[in-house]
């Protein structure tokens, strides 16, 4: 990857460090020299996604994803190399010469991909616009739901004609093909294979990235037939949960604070009445990714769901994903108005603001919330009450906020602050033996990557030989790459750790985890982020190839005995 020079990279990933990058996603929690957390890359409910800041890698043990500060921003962020390299360039201010050569080729190729369907997005966009104009019906519909010419054009707010091909003909005039615009999630078909417009006779909503690129569009039917609302289809380019509605206008307004509501028209209608930091999740539910990117740009969260059932339990969601990212959130109630956009054209602006002030920090609303549900002057209820709330108490991270809740729920319910702290000092055990339960813990974990002896034994040897350089030269005669075998990379991390010390060179940890971090399961990082320690390296090779070998030895056995090779079989235990 010679797009910057080595020594460029080598300064990005030095100066970013791995574990503040990494902690703006995901919560680390600190366990010896490294840290855990839960993967932001695959579904999972007990930590096997650890961070090392002293080698500046990282890794999962559960999907095996890994690498540098840099393999993590690309993955998170969707991002090439080049962008990966170039953003932390800039968060660590170290300037980038200009791009010379280029990149792997397949990142190319994605660069260009996303390029080309965020100029066809962008094509669209400004189509819809113009199909405004000439449609009475759309003009009359965002009238009648407030929207003047000024708030289109802010939004980009446009029109999809009902027609079957009006969008597709236009971009195929622009001189796209009929691949792109389907990848660019713009077509539909039906099973005898006709391709049309997915998007017809719909208000259209396009969706920005941060950096204000139309990475898909949501678009709502101007009456009451279904779907109200159709979004593009996820893509390279979108994705429904790891980008917000408006997020690139919000961050432009600068705030501290971010309002989450639930619809699109909502973040348009607050936008309009002075709240330009107002974003909405693209049709599903706020999910983690969502949470940490919410955390890296702004300091509170204000929850502003629906005022229905479905938005009061949205509200008791979000606040625990919140909570588990370490993010500070805070409920405003609307008192008789459905949504945002409803209240403010039934009882104005000031009242809102109002609203606004009197928002409630997450764990007081849920005292009170939850304080409704129960008939606090009987006991069972009592015990009901605290007990439904103690899931959310076990988030509660800080000590002091903690004491300050457990004092408001202990007046409420009439319970004393300490049946409620020893409640929730057992129901933490019983928390951590559930997920001992729910899942392996990263140890587990990482003994299920090598579950049999063979590979546990292989993964510590391709680490000791990577810190110990000596040992390396000392042995190399009795080392052989069919030692490690083909699977898990590590005949290649094998040859590739042989091929620096042929070379005189010593072993570049970071740049061995980037060389991989296209693989599905780094063999780099995944060694490079076991703690093994090898106190004596020369007692520990011995034993590490004693057992590769006595392993290697049983595998040809049971080999010969299942195919019936007594030739073979003799041969192998002859040789005792
Ligand atoms: P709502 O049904 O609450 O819509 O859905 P809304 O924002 O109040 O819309 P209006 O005021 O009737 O126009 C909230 C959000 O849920 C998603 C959309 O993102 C919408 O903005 N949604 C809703 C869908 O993705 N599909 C649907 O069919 C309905
Ligand atoms: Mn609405």
């Amino acid at each position: 990857m010679p797009l910057f020079p080595e020594h460029v990279i080598q300064e990005v990933a030095a100066k970013n460090d791995i574990y503040d990058v990494v902690s703006q996603y995901v919560t680390l929690k600190k366990t010896g020299g490294s840290y855990v957390g839960l993967c932001p890359f695959h579904n999972e409910k007990t930590p096997s996604f650890s961070v090392s800041p002293q080698r500046g890698i990282f890794h999962c043990f559960g999907c095996g994803v890994g690498g540098t500060v840099i393999t993590f921003l690309m993955k998170i962020e969707n991002l090439s190399f080049t962008e990966a390299v170039q953003e932390l360039a800039k968060r660590a201010n170290i300037s980038l010469p200009e791009p010379k050569g280029y990149d792997r080729e397949a990142a190319q190729a994605r660069e260009r991909e996303r390029n080309l369907l965020m100029e066809i997005n962008r094509e669209a966009a400004q189509h819809f616009y113009e199909s405004v104009k000439n449609s009475k019906q759309a003009v009359e519909y965002l009238k009648a739901r407030g929207l003047s010419g000024a708030d289109a054009k802010r939004f980009w707010l446009g029109y999809a004609k009902d027609s079957w091909d009006d969008l597709f003909h236009h971009l195929k005039a622009k001189g796209f093909t009929e691949g792109d615009i389907n990848r660019a999630g713009l077509l539909a078909s039906n099973d005898n294979g006709r391709v049309y417009d997915r998007f017809r006779n719909r208000i259209m909503f396009p969706i920005f990235d941060t950096r204000n690129q139309i990475i898909g569009f949501g678009g709502r039917v101007l009456d009451d037939s279904k779907p109200k609302y159709l979004n593009s289809p996820e893509s390279v380019l979108f994705s429904k949960s790891r980008n917000l509605f408006s997020l690139n206008i919000a961050l432009a307004s600068r705030r501290d604070t971010v309002l989450l509501v639930e619809g699109y028209m909502d973040v348009i209608a607050l936008a309009k009445a002075g709240y330009p930091n107002t974003v909405a999740t693209l049709g599903t539910a706020l999910t983690a990714e969502q949470a940490g990117m919410l955390k890296r740009y702004f300091k509170e969260v204000v929850l502003c769901y629906d005022s229905d059932g479905a938005g009061q339990t949205a509200t008791e969601r979000a606040i625990g994903i919140l909570r588990d990212a370490g993010v500070g959130a805070s409920v405003l109630t609307l008192d008789g108005g459905k949504d945002p956009d409803e209240y403010i054209k039934k009882y104005g602006i000031d009242r809102f603001n109002v609203r606004f002030r009197e928002r409630r920090a997450d764990m007081a609303y849920l005292i009170g919330q939850f304080g409704e549900k129960y008939d606090l002057t009987n006991t069972q209820e009592r015990v009901a009450y605290v007990s439904a709330l103690i899931p959310f108490f076990i988030k509660i991270a800080n000590d002091v906020e903690l004491d300050v809740y457990v004092r408001m729920l202990s007046e409420r319910a009439h319970v004393s602050a300490e049946a409620i702290y020893s409640q929730l000092g057992k129901d933490r055990k019983t928390q951590v033996r559930q997920t001992e339960k729910q899942g392996p813990s990263p140890e587990a974990l990482q003994r299920k990557w090598t579950s049999d002896v063979l590979d546990r034994a292989r993964d510590t040897l391709l680490g000791l030989l990577i810190a110990s350089k000596g040992i390396y030269l000392r042995h190399k005669e009795e080392l052989s790459a069919d030692l490690f075998g083909e699977e898990g990379g590590r005949a290649r991390l094998f040859e590739a750790v042989t091929t620096a010390y042929q070379a005189g060179e010593t072993i570049d940890e970071k740049a061995l985890c980037l060389r991989f971090a296209d693989e599905e399961n780094n063999p780099a990082s995944r060694v490079l982020s076991q703690e093994n320690r090898f106190d004596d390296a020369e007692k520990a090779f011995g034993e590490l190839t004693n057992t590769i070998h006595a392993q290697l030895r049983e595998k040809k056995i049971k080999r010969a005995l299942e195919s019936g090779d007594l030739e073979e079989l003799n041969q192998l235990l002859k040789g005792v």
